[in-house]
């Protein structure tokens, strides 16, 4: 009976769509918990009650204890029932509570916020064609994508990704001019800033928002005299010749991909390099089936492929410049050579490009 309906694959997953829809809950109240910083206190604080959770987070209680059950039956916190204490394991602090850190999500929680509030443009989108512009995103949207990717920069561009390029690194080293294509709030410049002082940086992006953070994020680091920001569309050109020019995370949401690499192609000098972090996906839906290659389709649909559509752009989206698409477009765009930099990274690849 080919047509009969297979009844334990139907409740298997029925399981699964009340997995989903249960951690979409449990993901909304971890974005209070970041929020109102409830993580960082149990981190801090150790084990609480809900009231003593309230006093110390300067909540009220009731709210205290519905979250604190919330998070416990989710199996975020562990729970006492003697004590009536909550904990925050010290293995779920990495995740949870540790800003900066490597696998710390506060800055994707927020970033979803912002994505989430676009939600009524979005449907229009759909029917309609076009986009949502950056601009329709709330301030959520701007601090949780710098709290997001400052985890790579605090991380690992110092310490593995630039090591991991000695041609960048010896030219960082002595005196390189450098620019960041798409530079967001400024913290990767930031960062080679402080590791390599002799180099000269200019960050350019579209979105006069960033730039204003990235100016104050300099200032505030201590690198304003040899780190500056400029609202401009790289896709139009920029005015001078570059040693190194870098772009993390910027061509697969960009409007005019080719446009950006055009640019860059040019504005580099004939030894220069070009250094290109973006998403790490295959050029085949079946490969990227599981939990983060549809995270990427989510941050795609709200995010990536709708704002460059917004511009009447290629919207190439999240997984649409995997290393195959890479290597075609920046062929396309008069580079000779791409280095697929080998790196254990499920999110991110690194790329080292040359004339
Ligand atoms: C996903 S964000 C990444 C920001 C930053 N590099 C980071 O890692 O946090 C992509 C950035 O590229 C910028 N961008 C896209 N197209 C651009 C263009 N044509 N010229 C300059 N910036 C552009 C966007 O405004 C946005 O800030």
């Amino acid at each position: 009976m080919t047509n009969q309906l297979d009844q334990a694959k139907m409740e298997a997953f029925v399981g699964k769509v009340l997995g989903d829809s249960s951690a979409a809950l449990t993901t909304t109240l971890a974005v209070l918990g970041d929020r109102l910083s409830l993580f960082k206190d149990l981190a801090a604080h150790g084990p609480a009650t809900s009231g003593e959770l309230a006093t110390r987070a300067g909540i009220n209680e009731r709210y205290a204890r519905e979250w604190l059950g919330g998070m416990a039956t989710a199996g975020y916190l562990e729970y006492d029932p003697v004590s009536h204490r909550f904990t925050l394991p010290p293995e779920h602090a990495p995740a949870l509570a540790q800003e900066g850190g490597p696998v710390f999500f506060g800055g994707i929680y927020q970033m979803m916020t912002g994505m989430t509030g676009v939600l009524d443009e979005l449907t229009a989108a759909f029917r309609t064609g076009g986009g949502v512009p950056q601009s329709a995103y709330s301030t959520d949207m701007w601090d949780g994508l710098d709290r997001f990717t400052n985890g790579w920069f605090e991380n690992l561009l110092i310490q593995q990704w630039i090591p991991a390029m000695p041609d960048v690194q010896t030219k960082l080293e002595s005196g390189a001019r450098v620019a960041d294509v798409g530079c967001g709030s400024g913290r990767a410049l930031i960062k080679l800033a402080q590791a390599f002082p002799q180099a000269r940086y200019v960050g350019y992006d579209i979105f006069g928002p960033t730039i204003e953070s990235a100016t104050e994020n300099a200032r505030a680091a201590g690198v304003a005299d040899r780190v500056r920001f400029a609202r401009h569309d790289v896709s139009q050109g920029i005015p001078e010749q570059y040693d190194v020019i870098t772009t993390f995370d910027v061509i697969h949401d960009a409007v005019d991909p080719l446009g950006l690499l055009r640019t860059i192609r040019r504005s580099l000098r004939e030894d220069g390099m070009y250094v290109c972090l973006d998403i790490n996906c295959s050029d085949k839906l079946q490969e990227n089936q599981g939990p983060l290659g549809a995270m990427f389709y989510g941050f795609s649909v709200l995010y990536c492929m709708t704002t460059s559509l917004a511009g009447g752009g290629a919207g190439l989206g999240t997984l649409g410049f995997h290393e195959a698409k890479a290597r075609e477009l920046c062929a396309e765009a008069g580079f000779s050579k791409l280095r697929r930099v080998p790196l254990e990274n499920p999110f991110n690849n690194l790329y080292e490009i040359r004339p």
